[in-house]
């Protein structure tokens, strides 16, 4: 190193500018004034270390991926565990994130007793009563509710809602009793109705469209529409944006709460720059929607995912970026895509 000495004696050291420290991308901060979420699930968190690592640093909303869910929170009638879903809820406040609750009302997940011989007035009691409890246990700590969840039908327009548990015995009244015990027992959470098949402009939710505007005539409280957007790759629909608006246009929120994007195929160069290519556009389509509050991937590294072989997260098995990361954050930033 040359070292120069001015008359003065003062000692002269070359400016060595440092090269700028590159800062590592957190998606949740790109997101602001948006969430990004991840569907968090207890059997990784804390005792996969990278996993833990990843889920603590880059989301600001978690969903639960199964502790919430009936068979597992209240398994018999009246006897609740909430000690899973409650380790999520606070791990998010150790983060400083948000939760969305899920879910209360699905044909799916449920214990035997609920799912079998109760009668109408039995169900209903158990529905108000599951829900009433739930979420007293979790005031003030949850920012929405999925209070339904796939609840319409795949075979519209013939038939509107699934053939379930609960229409089968409330029929068209099974939502809005759900909707209208969670306003009952909170007013703070936004409400949501969440479903998968809904993300295009199409027969399942044109159906889900106006079902909703008849709760909104009949003031059937909903705040919010969850499009789940699990989608194969390279079909992410071209009309998700338009819907999503037409939807928010209806004064409420939406949100994407479920996305992931299943290569159904190998996993080589190509299919990872088509799946980044789909992230961004449903990253984008929210960001163009000014009623879209949050992004969420259900899971976090493909290793942990409900499809098995499917590599359908940002990160894959080693906890490492995908090019789809990559993608997200450009969405968020405004960037076009790659
Ligand atoms: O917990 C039991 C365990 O005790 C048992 O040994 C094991 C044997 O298979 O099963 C375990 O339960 C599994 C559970 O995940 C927890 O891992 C269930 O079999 C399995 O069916 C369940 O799958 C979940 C699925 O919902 C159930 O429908 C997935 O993890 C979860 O990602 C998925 O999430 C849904 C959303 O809630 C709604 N939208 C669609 C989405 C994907 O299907």
């Amino acid at each position: 190193m040359k070292v120069s000495t001015l008359s003065t004696g003062v000692v002269l050291l070359p400016l060595v500018l440092a090269a700028p420290a590159t800062q590592p991308i957190i998606l949740r901060n790109l997101a602001v004034p948006r969430f990004f979420g991840a569907a968090a699930n207890t059997s990784w968190l804390y005792h996969d270390k990278n996993y833990t690592e990843v889920i603590s640093t880059q989301f600001s909303i978690f969903t639960p991926e199964n502790e919430m869910k009936w068979e597992n929170i209240e398994p018999e009638p009246d006897s609740f565990d909430f000690g899973p879903a409650d380790e999520i809820v606070q791990f998010a406040e150790s983060v400083g994130a948000k939760m969305r609750g899920h879910n209360f009302m699905w044909g799916n997940q449920l214990p035997t007793w609920v799912n079998s011989s109760l009668t109408a007035t039995e169900l209903d009691k158990a529905l108000q009563n599951h829900i009433t409890t739930v979420m007293d246990h979790y005031r003030g700590k949850i920012y929405a509710w999925d209070v339904i969840n796939e609840m319409i039908s795949d075979n519209t327009p013939n038939e509107t809602f699934k053939d379930n548990i609960w229409t089968q015995k409330f029929g068209e009244e099974a939502m809005p009793k759900a909707l209208t015990y969670a306003r009952a027992v909170d007013q703070q959470p936004k409400l949501y109705i969440n479903d998968y098949g809904i993300e295009e402009l199409g027969s399942k939710s044109d159906t889900l469209y106006s079902v909703v505007q008849g709760f909104l005539r009949d003031g059937v409280p909903v705040d919010a529409i969850g499009f789940q957007c699990h989608f194969t790759l390279g079909q992410v629909p071209g009309t998700l944006q338009q819907n999503l608006q037409r939807f928010a246009d209806l004064g409420l929120d939406v949100a994407v709460t479920e996305l992931d994007i299943n290569l159904d195929g190998p996993g080589n160069a190509t299919a990872f720059a088509q799946q980044a290519k789909d992230y961004w556009t449903v990253v984008n389509a929210c960001m163009q929607t000014q009623r879209c509050v949050s992004v969420s991937v259900w899971g976090v590294s493909d290793d942990h995912s409900w499809i098995p072989n499917g590599e359908p997260l940002p990160w894959d098995a080693e906890k490492q970026p995908k090019p789809a990361f990559y993608a997200i954050a450009d969405a968020f930033e405004g960037m076009p895509e790659r």
